[in-house]
């Protein structure tokens, strides 16, 4: 039963005075001090156009002092931290906040906590390759109870922005490109980083992100313009936000993005009438790093003055690191600009969370001993190894290359098989590459007889001496996550160099891909026998990767985005239209004269060590939904686990509908020789649409129902509604 605090949350905020209001909104990371006379972010700028190496970056950041900003905080100005990720400095800004302010308000500490803390998972691309809700909510547990040790209360996580263009680099944070998915995914991180009271030392408040639609930006560049119709934002994007919201999350980031011309973080559309008014939010509106300031570069507020009094009144709760609330806000209410009632209902939802958390009856909720001993346990690192096998993606298997045998002779090569520090991936700000196991050591630990070469180097002789050649090829993690988006997402030329030498040898090849992203490996799928989609894994990476290649475990990730042929045909996705010429043979149809129409792997696709057939499919139309069902059975000598995917295509419509929408999957485990049945049940209201006047219309007519094991699935039956 949730408690009420807002008798409590009314009395404390008859007590502020209008500083210690506008403090409650300021959210500020420690910046980096004393060893620079610029800015962070300058020496970053400077680094980055190379006015200064990557050396004296590194040495001016070794001298930098962390500056908390402590006398801010004792006059009650700070009412939140990013980024502090250890229970000490935690609990000693924590105990200024409690006993050296007026009122004694605790901190709030947030933090990015994408896909585990000190125990790194798979990045959340590679973790949506299970499709196992139950799974992704056991990892946000494993994560919450090691961030809430370091002292974390919030997590920036669940990000459930749907990814159709694989050019974007934070397609490597979400589920891919579908929106169920991505609903699925949200849900379950919220359970399992919030847990089942959120009172509990190991519980931390979910922060869905970024509302919204920020994985639709032009050309996949990021922060770019989201120019889209309000038909697809709802039936598109939308719900995997109001899952994480169904799901009980207590927090929201808007996006960097505009949506039509008017930016998430002054967007009171968004944040007001969807958000709060129809969806009944009440909890905290947290702004992007510094997102309030940079409406000026908008172009929607003439200045930070102006930003600050848009982002409060469209409903901005609190202002993460642009400082323009402090700075502007107490002149705002005085002049009347803004009404202090609505500086009263942003502190509201600050106080609230902090009362949800229990923050004011536990100001202290962990101490540097629950945190020496909640780190990186036999347990944990067992869930992220289950996590990191179920995440991989078999995408070809060429005359049973694999399994290996347990005593093949292996030559691996490419400096992602030993580099310890790229198999964290992108957003694990908390992790040590020193926690990660990576291929080559994994090789060593089971005593596996095998070369390894960074470059390439003595490949001939290595080759002679083995009986198969590995190549671990891809993205460093650099490559994808934030700010790292790509025009060119083939494979870059030294890997597909190392790739083709291999091949040349004539010895059987391997190909292990280390990614964050999909990429365009057209000629990796023609000529390469075995490829694994290995991802960015986490600190089991090498041991989860040798479980599949030498068989202890049969792989069953399928794939949750699409892998294009070309960057060119990006934006490319399984729930396309059909357009009036769909793409084919003939000329005058709507394709690339220099790329094929189809993928080089479609959504949902991913190989096993065994296979499956699909026996009869039954559609039913039932009283308020549509009963699917389907036998599924292991046609193969060995047991295995099969994800049977649910597709509907609306075949006549009042606005041209997805050739194929997922509503429903099941993974199936199946001993060899057994047949189960799997079943759907679709209600209407899931297969309801927007008309033209974005009036919310049934499903009427012919419906197909596809069934199978990838979204190219052919096995069909039509039933009428
Ligand atoms: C970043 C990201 C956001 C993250 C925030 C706080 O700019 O956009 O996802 O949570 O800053 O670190």
């Amino acid at each position: 039963m949730k408690k009420n605090y807002e008798e409590r949350i009314r009395t404390l905020l008859s007590k502020m005075t209008l500083e210690e209001k506008i403090g409650q909104l300021q959210q500020c990371g420690p910046s980096l001090v004393g060893a620079f006379d610029v800015s962070f972010d300058e020496l970053l700028n400077m680094m980055f156009d190379g006015r200064i190496t990557r050396e004296e970056f590194d040495r001016l950041m070794g001298t930098a002092e962390q500056d908390f900003h402590e006398d801010d905080l004792r006059a009650g100005k700070i009412g939140s931290y990013n980024g502090i990720g250890d229970s000490a400095a935690a609990n000693r800004l924590q105990k200024i906040a409690v006993e050296e302010t007026r009122l004694g308000i605790p901190l709030l500490f947030g933090y990015d906590v994408i896909h585990g803390f000190r125990t790194v998972t798979p990045i959340p691309l590679a973790e949506s390759c299970a499709w196992e809700p139950k799974l992704w909510e056991k990892t946000g547990r494993v994560a919450a109870k090691e961030a809430t040790a370091a002292g974390v209360h919030l997590t920036f996580a669940p990000m459930v922005d749907v990814a159709k263009d694989a050019r974007w680099g934070r397609v490597s944070e979400g589920a891919g490109e579908d929106v169920l998915l991505n609903a699925d995914y949200g849900a379950a991180k919220v359970k399992g980083f919030q847990g089942d009271d959120l009172t509990k030392e190991d519980a931390m408040a979910a922060c869905l992100k970024h509302f919204a639609a920020y994985g639709a930006g032009e050309a996949g560049r990021d922060y770019n313009r989201v120019d889209l119709s309000v038909q697809r934002l709802w039936e598109e994007y939308m719900p995997a936000y109001k899952a994480c919201i169904d799901a009980g999350a207590r927090a929201v980031m808007p996006a960097f993005n505009d949506i039509n011309g008017v930016p998430c973080t002054v967007n009171s559309w968004l944040l007001r009438d969807v958000l709060r008014e129809k969806w009944g939010f009440n909890g905290l509106v947290i702004s992007d790093s510094n997102a309030i300031a940079e409406c000026v570069s908008h172009g929607i507020a003439k200045d930070k003055r102006d930003a600050a009094k848009q982002a409060l009144l469209a409903g901005m709760d609190m202002d993460m690191s642009s400082n323009s609330y402090v700075e502007c806000l107490k002149e705002l209410v005085e002049s009347g600009e803004v009404p202090e009632r609505v500086l009263d209902g942003a502190v509201e939802d600050v106080l609230r969370i902090k009362f949800e958390l229990g923050l004011f009856d536990h100001p202290y909720q962990t101490n540097e001993e629950r945190e020496s001993v909640c780190m990186l346990t036999e347990e944990s690192r067992a869930i992220a190894r289950e996590a990191a096998v179920k995440s991989l993606v078999l995408l070809k298997n060429e005359n049973h290359i694999l399994p290996l045998k347990s005593d093949a002779k292996i030559g691996i090569f490419g400096s992602l098989a030993a580099d310890k520090g790229q198999m964290t991936g992108a957003w694990a700000i908390g992790a040590r590459p020193e926690d990660c196991v990576s291929m080559v050591e994994a090789c060593q630990e089971r005593g596996i007889s095998c070369q390894y070469s960074e470059d390439g180097k003595d490949m001939l002789k290595i080759a002679a001496s083995s009986d198969v050649l590995i190549a671990a090829v891809g993205e460093m993690k650099e490559e994808s996550g934030e700010a790292a988006s790509r025009a060119d997402i083939t494979l870059n030329r030294e890997h597909l160099a190392l790739v083709r030498d291999l091949l040349a040898t004539g010895k059987p090849v391997v190909v292990v891909l280390f990614n964050g992203r999909p990429l365009a490996i057209p000629e990796l799928a023609e000529h390469v026998p075995a490829i694994l989609e290995a991802w960015h894994p986490g600190v089991e990476a090498g041991p989860a990767i040798l479980d599949v290649l030498f068989g202890d475990v049969n792989p069953s990730g399928k794939l949750t985005t699409t892998f294009p042929a070309a960057t060119g045909q990006c934006p490319m996705y399984y729930a396309h239209i059909n357009t009036g010429r769909p793409g084919g043979k003939s000329k005058f149809t709507s394709k690339y004269l220099d790329a094929p129409v189809e993928p080089v792997y479609p959504f949902g696709y991913g190989l096993s060590y065994t296979t499956f057939a699909y026996g009869e499919l039954k559609v039913e139309k039932k009283e308020d939904a549509v009963w699917v069902s389907v036998s599924v059975s292991n046609t193969g000598e060995r047991d295995g686990e099969e994800t049977v995917q649910c597709y509907v295509q609306h075949v006549a419509a009042k606005r041209v509908r997805p050739v194929r929408q997922l509503k429903g999957y099941e993974k199936v485990g199946l001993k060899a020789g057994e047949t189960k049945e799997a079943g759907f049940m679709i209600p209407f209201a899931e297969l309801s649409y927007y008309d033209w006047d974005m009036n919310k219309i049934p499903c009427e007519g012919v419906l197909r129902v596809y069934v199978g094991g990838d979204s190219r699935a052919e096995l069909m039956e039509e039933v009428v509604l």
